[in-house]
C-alpha cells in the first residue's frame, strides 16, 4: 500500500507546531468535561467499568444510541470500530475484490482510494470540480459505470472542500446504484457539523439497503482521541463480514472509550451546539479574511464540516507557500499535493477555538513576506 500522505504530513507537524490551521476535527473535550456531563446511570457505568474485553460489535447501549442517529435503523445495523479509519479498512476489504470496478470521488481521504486499489480492483476516479462548486457530478458517475462496477465511494460533507450532498442528489445517486445492484460506501464523518443552506441529507444507510454510512466521534463531537467510529448498514451480512475483518484488527473497542462516547451521545445537542457555534464564528472571520486577501486567495465557502479548500494565487507554488508558513510562522496548512491533487489549493480547518489566533499568525506572515500575485 502507498504511504498515507495526509497522516504522514500530520505526524510531522501536528504535535510540534503551534498554529494548526488545517485540522479536520472540532474543538476537543477534556475527560473531566465529559464526565461532568454524565447522567447518574452513566456515572455508575463509568465507575464500575471492568477493563476487560468488550463486545466485538460494540457495547449494546452504545450501538443503541448510535442507531438513534439513523431514523430507520436498529442497534443490529451498527458495527463499532476503532475510529472511522478501521471502519474504512474493514468495509472496503470486505466488499472489494480484484475483479471489481469501483468508482471513487476525488480528491479524497486517501484510504477511500487506496484500499480498493490495494485489493487489485479497477478504480475510476471522478474528480469534483471547483467550477461545479465541488458538487457531486451524477452524469460523470453514470458515464463511468461498467458491467463489473460493484461499488461507489463518496464522502459528504467532503474533505477537503466542505461541500455537501443534498437529499435529491443522494437519491439520484442511489437510483444509479439500485439499477446496477451497486453498493454505496458513504463516508459521513463530518455530518452534523456546520450549518448547510439546505437541511442535511439523510444518512445513505437510511435510504438504501446496500448503503454503508460511516460515522465517528472524532469530528462533530470533538473526541478523536476516544477512537470510536461505526458503520451503519441495513444488510446484516455485510455487518457480519466487516466484523470478521475487525477480528484481525482491534477485535473490540476500548472499554473506557465506549462509555465516554455514550456519555457524549447522551449530550449530543449540547456538544453539537458548542462545536457548531465555534465553526460559525470562525467562518465569519474567514469570510472577512477572504475579502481582505482576495488578491491571494479564493474559495467556495464550505457548507458542512470544518475544512475548506482554498485556491492560492500567490507568486510561489502552494507547496512553497505552505512550507515557508510552517517554518517561519509555525502555521500549518495542507497543500493539495497531500491529496495527490496537482493544483494550487490548500486545506484550511476552522473547527478549533484557537482558529482566530492561527489566522492572525497567517496575516502576520503575509505582512512580512512578499508573496504577491
Ligand atoms: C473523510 C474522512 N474519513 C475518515 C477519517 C478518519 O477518521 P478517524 O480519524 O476518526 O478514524 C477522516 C479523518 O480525517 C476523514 O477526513
Amino acid at each position: 500500500m502507498n504511504i498515507f500522505k495526509l497522516e504522514e504530513y500530520l505526524t510531522k507537524y501536528e504535535f510540534s507546531d503551534k498554529y494548526l490551521l488545517c485540522c479536520s476535527d472540532a474543538e476537543s473535550f477534556t475527560m473531566s468535561e465529559i464526565i461532568d456531563m454524565a447522567a447518574p446511570e452513566d456515572k455508575k457505568l463509568w465507575g464500575e467499568l471492568a477493563l476487560k474485553y468488550t463486545e466485538p460489535y460494540g457495547h449494546p447501549l452504545l450501538r443503541k444510541q448510535i442507531a438513534h442517529l439513523y431514523s430507520s435503523l436498529l442497534d443490529e445495523n451498527i458495527l463499532c470500530f476503532a475510529g472511522a479509519e478501521e471502519g474504512i479498512f474493514c468495509a472496503l476489504n470486505a466488499l472489494v475484490d480484484s475483479s471489481d470496478h469501483v468508482i471513487v470521488l476525488t480528491p479524497c481521504y486517501q484510504s477511500l482510494l487506496e484500499i480498493p486499489r490495494s485489493k487489485g480492483a479497477e478504480v475510476t476516479e471522478i474528480e469534483l470540480k471547483e467550477k461545479n462548486d465541488w458538487r457531486v457530478d451524477l452524469e460523470a458517475i453514470r458515464g463511468a459505470i461498467k458491467s463489473n462496477t460493484t461499488g461507489i465511494i463518496i464522502n459528504f460533507p467532503h474533505n477537503p472542500t466542505g461541500q455537501v450532498v443534498e437529499e435529491d442528489e443522494l437519491k439520484a445517486l442511489i437510483a444509479i446504484c439500485e439499477q446496477g445492484g451497486i453498493w454505496l460506501f458513504s463516508d459521513e464523518v463530518y455530518r452534523l457539523l456546520g450549518k448547510p443552506e439546505q437541511p442535511w441529507a439523510s444518512p445513505a444507510a437510511c435510504l438504501y439497503d446496500k448503503a454503508l454510512s460511516l460515522g465517528v466521534m472524532s469530528k462533530a463531537f470533538g473526541m478523536a482521541g476516544v477512537r470510536i467510529g461505526w458503520i451503519a448498514c441495513k444488510d446484516k451480512d455485510v455487518i457480519h463480514k466487516m466484523k470478521l475483518m475487525k477480528d484481525y484488527l482491534s477485535i473490540c473497542n476500548s472499554a473506557p472509550a465506549e462509555i465516554l462516547s455514550m456519555i457524549a451521545l447522551n449530550n449530543k445537542d449540547a456538544i453539537l451546539k458548542r462545536n457548531n457555534k465555534i465553526v460559525a464564528d470562525n467562518l465569519k472571520l474567514l469570510d472577512e479574511f477572504f475579502i481582505e486577501y482576495s488578491h491571494l486567495f479564493e474559495w467556495v465557502r464550505p457548507q458542512g464540516g470544518c475544512v475548506g479548500f482554498v485556491k492560492y494565487k500567490g507568486a510561489v507554488s502552494v507547496e512553497t507557500f505552505c512550507h515557508l508558513l510552517v517554518n517561519k510562522q509555525h502555521v500549518l496548512l495542507m497543500p493539495a499535493s497531500i491529496y495527490d491533487y496537482a493544483s494550487n489549493y490548500f486545506r484550511i480547518g476552522f473547527g478549533r477555538k484557537n482558529m482566530p489566533e492561527c489566522l492572525e499568525q497567517l496575516k502576520e506572515f503575509l505582512h512580512h513576506e512578499v508573496i504577491s500575485p
